[in-house]
């Protein structure tokens, strides 16, 4: 039995001849190039993005009254929500009378911490962490990040929330 004649090639090949072997090689020199390139084109993007990030953070949304000055008296503290209405938050009077406000939701597993009248720490009851009320950092048990603190304004004997400091 005869083989088979090998079949013609199509006509568009000889219209476009491509050189396969050719079009498949590719230099340590064009590789090395490329590869350079995409890094610094990565670390560019990446570089604008942080930068992005740093000077654009949400802070918040627009002022919000949160309690009068009398509400809450030294050693005291008050709930709200800030800056959505799904954002706890507690505000505390210290004993030298400076108002503060951090969020409420703890740093280690999202539980709602708590604050008792006169007491210098805020409480997790969930793991037993701690936060001081001075700076929101954490004092005991798991929690590693400090609370989210709220930034606020006294305006008369109104006090509001105006931003997030994460
Ligand atoms: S959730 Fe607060 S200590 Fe674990």
């Amino acid at each position: 039995m005869a083989d088979d004649p090998k079949p013609a090639a199509p006509r568009w090949r000889g219209d476009f001849p491509i050189r396969w072997e050719q079009d498949h090689y590719i230099t340590r020199r064009e590789l090395t190039k490329f590869l350079t390139l995409g890094s610094a084109v990565l670390v560019v993007a990446t570089g604008a993005v942080a930068l992005r990030g740093r000077r654009f953070r949400p802070s918040g949304g627009p002022a919000r009254r949160i309690a009068a000055v009398a509400d809450v008296p030294p050693g005291g503290s008050a709930l709200f929500r800030y800056p959505t209405d799904g954002d706890p938050c507690i505000l505390l009077r210290l004993a030298d009378g400076r108002f503060v406000a951090y969020s409420q939701v703890c740093t280690h597993l999202s539980c709602a911490v708590i604050h008792e009248p006169g007491s210098s720490q805020l409480h997790c009851p969930c793991h037993q962490g701690f936060f001081d009320v001075g700076d929101g950092r954490p004092t005991g048990g798991p929690p590693q990040r400090r609370l989210p603190h709220i930034l606020l304004e006294t305006r008369g004997e109104e006090i509001f929330a105006v931003g997030v400091e994460a």
